[in-house]
């Protein structure tokens, strides 16, 4: 007959261990700024309004083929912008601790959102990403929340970015699962590594959620001896 589960428990009293020394490796650093701007975001938020391409059928998907710093001419909230995107930035590679001189390139592009909108999940194809948010729902919740069950990862929250464990397949159900969900307001921008993999949810609000990304590829300056650099085609 089968031994009962009681009977086949290993008896791991029986031998002492010395504690163990846990090391928190290879974190993932999420930097939000609150930095507010009211007058930036009404003059961003009449652009998106009043342009035509952000209304197209298919705005959603050559959202990012340019740079919205083609309008800057015109308008001037997105000078702005992009130096709040560049200080940032620099915070941001100081906590992470990338110092030095680059070659930057960046891209910043716009997130259009009417209702019922969701962005599928994804990542970015550059070192950081940045997203900031000029137009957003009313939301209750704290504009961070990375404490949930994974339970509450199922429950269909609105207008939420959710934010993967980057860890490559990372178990929902087995224990090591995280993630985190940002509730976002106007005037926050977030920071993240562009391997993170992320998504929003829908949102039921009328107005449409507005924000704008940004993408930064960094190449060190002080390029190696031992590298040649070249133009290559294939
Ligand atoms: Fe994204």
């Amino acid at each position: 007959m089968k031994p009962n589960v009681e009977e086949q428990s290993f008896n791991s009293r029986a031998v002492t261990v010395p504690e163990g020394t846990t090391h928190k490796l290879f974190p993932t650093p999420v930097t939000l700024f609150e930095l507010g701007e009211p007058e930036m975001n009404k003059e961003l938020a009449a652009f998106f309004a009043d342009n035509p391409r952000f209304h197209s059928r298919d705005q959603a998907e050559q959202s990012d083929v340019t740079t919205l710093m083609e309008y800057a001419n015109e308008v001037p909230a997105l000078n702005r912008l992009e130096n709040l995107f560049l200080a940032c930035l620099t915070n941001y590679c100081r906590e992470i601790g990338w110092q030095g001189d680059f070659d930057l390139a960046m891209q910043m592009f716009p997130n259009v959102a009417p209702k019922g909108h969701y962005v599928p999940s994804h990542n970015h194809v550059s070192h950081i990403s940045a997203v900031y948010y000029v137009q957003t729902q009313p939301s209750d919740k704290p504009l961070l929340v990375s404490d949930e069950s994974v339970r509450d990862y199922w429950r269909p929250d609105e207008g939420a970015l959710i934010l993967h464990d980057p860890r490559f397949n990372a178990s929902l159900q087995g224990g090591w699962q995280y993630h985190a969900k940002v509730f976002p307001r106007p005037g926050v921008m977030l920071f993240f590594p562009s391997f993170l993999w992320h998504e929003v949810t829908p949102h039921q609000a009328e107005e449409p959620r507005l924000s704008v990304a940004a993408n930064f590829t960094l190449a060190y300056r002080n390029i190696p001896a031992y590298e040649r650099h070249q133009l290559f085609s294939c």
